[in-house]
């Protein structure tokens, strides 16, 4: 059976460590030369049915660095263009000796339904608004960089919590690992179940931030909104945005942190974003390592498809020789 990164939810806090013990290990290995693992011979499908530029580029980056080849698939120009389901997509690129896939797509559980037909690791690189394991193990990181620890840390998710896998993946990996995490935003943007996701929930921003070790924003997701969900982008930078006067709410040293794309002037102004206390730059340079380690992880042990073995002739066949 392969191994798939399809989520943080169902990891275990010692396997959420050791993903961030490789992958600290090859930022090392790779900032000073020396060498690291080599999965030459494998070839990773890259299956983005839905925008992407730091998280398609550093999964290229993290597959260039283990020699791993990598196929690009444009959703666009492909067959399910043309009505495939994504089962036989799945099946089709199974059969072109495709050895693993990374997977963004706009439905929650479409790389959970893949790696079910895919027989190879199968990694989300994003699912509707389910998970982003690679970005929470990211953030993990440089949390831990600049932080030292993730035990007893005060996190606040401030933002459209209820469209975003970035939150949701962060949730679960931050409270495994002993964080209080704290949802931060107005009723309508964040989820009507919140006694689902381990954190607590607050609609005022002072109170949320207040004596927070992160500050993590999240951007609005309008194309995952119905219409509606907000009465303006002025009134919601109004209340919610992290600028010069709110971050000062959060503790003095706190990380401000954003997933990005971010949107200036409403999530964050320029002050917060640029400042020292941003880690955003950090992020997206940590997601090339932690991509690198989830590659390693799933691709543990697995044998290029183009070497697998042919079945033995059958002894009836042998025999008429
Ligand atoms: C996020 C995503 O796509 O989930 N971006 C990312 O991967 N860094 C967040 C977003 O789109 O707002």
């Amino acid at each position: 059976m392969s191994r798939h990164l399809l989520g943080i939810r169902h990891l275990e806090p010692e396997q959420i460590e050791h993903l961030l013990a490789m992958a600290k290990e090859f930022k090392k290995r790779v900032n000073t030369g020396k060498p690291v693992p080599s999965l030459q011979g494998h070839v990773l499908g890259m299956l983005f049915f839905e925008n992407s530029t730091r998280t398609r580029v550093s999964f290229e980056q993290a597959a260039a660095y283990l020699n791993l080849r990598t196929a690009n698939f444009a959703a666009q120009a492909s067959s399910m263009a043309k009505g495939e389901t994504l089962k036989d997509t799945v099946l089709t690129l199974r059969f072109e000796r495709l050895d693993g896939l990374v997977m963004r797509h706009k439905e929650s559980g479409a790389p959970t339904l893949a790696a079910r037909y895919f027989g190879g690791p199968v990694v989300n690189a994003g699912d509707g608004q389910h998970e982003h394991p690679t970005q929470a193990l990211a953030d993990a990181l440089t949390i831990l960089e600049r932080k030292g620890a993730l035990e007893g840390l005060v996190v606040a998710i401030v933002g459209d919590v209820d469209h975003s896998r970035v939150a949701r993946s962060n949730a679960w990996l931050l409270s495994k690992m002993g964080a209080e995490v704290r949802f931060v935003g107005p009723r309508t943007l964040l989820p009507s179940h919140t006694g689902m996701l381990p954190g607590q929930v607050f609609h005022d921003l002072a109170s949320g931030i207040a004596d927070a070790d992160v500050v993590m924003c999240l951007r609005l997701q309008k194309e995952r909104m119905d219409g509606g969900i907000i009465g303006s982008i002025g009134e919601y930078a109004k209340l919610y945005q992290i600028n010069r006067d709110t971050v000062r709410l959060a503790k003095k040293d706190c990380l401000v942190m954003h997933p990005g794309p971010l949107n200036r002037g409403i999530e964050l102004d320029d002050v917060a974003a640029d400042s020292e206390l941003s880690a955003i730059s950090a992020q997206v340079e940590n997601g090339i390592f932690v991509r690198m380690a989830a590659l390693a992880w799933v691709f543990e042990g697995v044998t290029p498809a183009r070497r697998v073995e042919q079945p033995a002739p059958k002894a009836k066949e042998k025999a008429k020789k």
